[in-house]
């Protein structure tokens, strides 16, 4: 699938539109139209209901250690700025970036790409030829190699047929693995050396309170929705009957100043995440890390990804955050990624009792192979926590401790454009004439579908669109088929064919046959199969098929 066709038609039916577009847009900000309002709430709520409502407290799951419940938190967006300082995000939420001095712009250390290469440069205004040896960068693209023939040929003013005489050298690699950029090409610039030496950026999004904003009322944009569970923990505890082990979940809108946010959705600035904090006892936690790894890939391949394309993936000790003894990825094979590359979905982390500890003594840091209150020369705290107990007693056991936490942290964004190309189908599907014809569909799982069903006059005569109308009101009336669509427009071939395009597994046609037995034909979006229906039947039979 071609990526281009997919952003296309998401813009063309109403799933995603660029922030401000009108005003040219911004970068790294994406509003949800109405197709897009609904699959993504589908995917929400799919994601809340079996997490938490349909979790069943008093029955152990297959391989979970033990039954456990699992509750919920709205926090907000803003919170204490001492929370980022223990959180971690304060100090250690940073990108490298370069600038470029000829071309004023900033690029992402780490995703600038570039292979030396040796050819011959012609010199400005009569000076002599000279072979020059330069290492030619472009941004990470899916075809890399094609952008670094484009640049140098640039560079050294040649013909693509020409290309032969250039001479590449090594492999395509990051300018971060470079110890000087004195022969570095910038992605934009025409002159060798532009580039700055790396310097940090801070991701969070920063904010002043109130209307003086002195020194000492600014905030941020939370970077993550964890924050708030940790500092809530005792709250909750004090709050409800909760006993450890026990799961909070958030879904809410989190920030990040991404340097480079592209590839559609998948790196925004702004984007909702699907995160559980799950508490339990330090002796079991490996087992529950083992635990929430599988359940929630399995959620991603009942929800429809599975194959090659999804996989689950154990970080390297090198790549855990500052905070995790473990980490899964659980990542997809996206169609904007070069050929065997994925990108992440949902990380699964084993973050012991850093969050908890943090919030009670300040900021912790790695000593070896324990965690301790990071000091300043003069040995205060670096940054204070809340000096709050964040322990927990269990009464049955006797036994004080802080739980340790097992994190399954997923995008929303991410999945619903996961689920969206996955989704993207074409076929040959008989048109209403019976002559195959180039069908574009999107194939959800029914649950996500956001229109399940679409009603259909088959001509707009002969009682049929007040028969359709009566249909379409009761599909209304129901939670499920809610969103229901009624169309009277065109001809019906063409009708099935718009619903096809947003995925819409069902559609109901009212015709001549209605009015003589009072049954309607239920066509179904993947197989095409049409069945009919006694219409009073109807809502039973989509409930059965739609809950499957
Ligand atoms: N609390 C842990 C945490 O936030 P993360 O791996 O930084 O971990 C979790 O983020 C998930 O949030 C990612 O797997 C991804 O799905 C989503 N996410 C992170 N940054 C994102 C961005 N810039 N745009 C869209 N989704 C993002």
């Amino acid at each position: 699938m071609q990526m281009e066709s997919l952003v296309a038609l998401c813009k063309r039916r109403g799933f995603l539109f660029q922030s401000s577009e009108i005003y040219g847009g911004l970068n790294g900000f994406w509003d949800y139209g109405p197709l897009g309002v609904l699959l993504k709430r589908n995917v929400k709520e799919t994601w809340w209901n079996d997490n938490v409502l349909n979790h069943n407290e008093l029955i152990q799951p297959n391989n979970a250690p033990s039954t456990y419940e699992m509750t919920g938190l709205d926090c907000t967006i803003i919170m204490h700025p001492q929370v980022w300082k223990c959180s971690g995000h304060y100090d250690l939420f940073h990108d490298f970036m370069v600038d470029c001095r000829e071309s004023k712009k900033r690029y992402r250390y780490d995703h600038v790409l570039g292979r030396y290469v040796t050819g011959k440069k012609h010199g400005s205004e009569g000076a002599p030829s000279e072979i020059v040896k330069v290492f030619v960068t472009t941004m990470e693209t899916e075809n890399t190699q094609s952008a670094l023939d484009e640049a140098a040929l640039k560079f050294f003013g040649i013909r693509k047929k020409d290309i032969e005489v250039l001479q590449w050298e090594g492999d395509i690699t990051s300018i971060s693995k470079l110890t000087s950029f004195e022969n570095v090409l910038g992605p934009d610039a025409k002159h060798i050396g532009t580039l700055t030496e790396p310097r940090e950026f801070n991701l969070m999004f920063k904010t002043t309170i109130g209307a003086l904003g002195g020194e000492d009322d600014y905030s941020f944009l939370r970077p993550e929705t964890a924050q708030g569970i940790f500092v809530n923990f005792k709250n909750v505890c004090d709050s409800t009957r909760v006993r450890v082990p026990f799961g909070i979940a958030q879904v809410g809108k989190s920030f990040r100043n991404e340097i480079t946010p592209r590839n559609f959705t998948f790196r925004s600035r702004e984007f909702e995440q699907m995160e559980i904090e799950f508490f339990c006892h330090p002796a079991q936690s490996a087992q529950w890390y083992q635990y929430w790894r599988d359940k929630r890939f399995a959620w991603y391949t009942q929800m429809g990804l599975s194959g090659e394309k999804l996989r689950l993936r154990e970080h390297d000790a090198d790549e855990l955050s500052h905070y995790s003894c473990g980490t899964a990825d659980i990542e997809y094979a996206f169609p904007f990624l070069a050929e065997g590359e994925y990108g992440e979905l949902e990380g699964i982390a084993h973050r012991g009792d850093f969050d908890l500890r943090s919030h009670m003594e300040g900021k912790l840091v790695k000593d070896g192979n324990a965690l301790i209150v990071e000091k300043l020369p003069n040995g205060q705290p670096k940054h204070r926590g809340s000096g709050k107990d964040l322990s927990y007693y269990d009464d049955l056991a006797k036994e004080r401790f802080i739980p340790h936490v097992i994190e399954p942290s997923a995008g929303a964004d991410r999945a619903t454009l996961a689920f969206l190309c996955e989704a993207y189908n074409v076929d040959n599907a008989p048109d209403e004439n019976g002559k195959p014809q180039e069908r574009v569909f999107l194939k959800f799982h029914p649950r996500l579908a956001p229109v399940k069903a679409a009603v259909f006059p088959l001509v707009k005569k002969d009682s049929m669109p007040e028969i359709a109308q009566e249909i379409y009101g009761e599909l209304k009336r129901e939670p499920l088929t809610a969103s229901a669509v009624y169309d009277d427009k065109g001809a019906v071939g063409r009708r099935y064919r718009r619903q096809d395009e947003i995925g819409t597994p069902y559609c109901i046609t009212v015709d001549g046959q209605t009015l003589q037995d009072g049954t309607v034909t239920l066509r179904d979006r993947d197989t095409l199969e049409q069945v009919r229906i006694k219409k009073d039947n109807l809502i039973a039979e989509l409930d059965g098929r739609l809950k499957q």
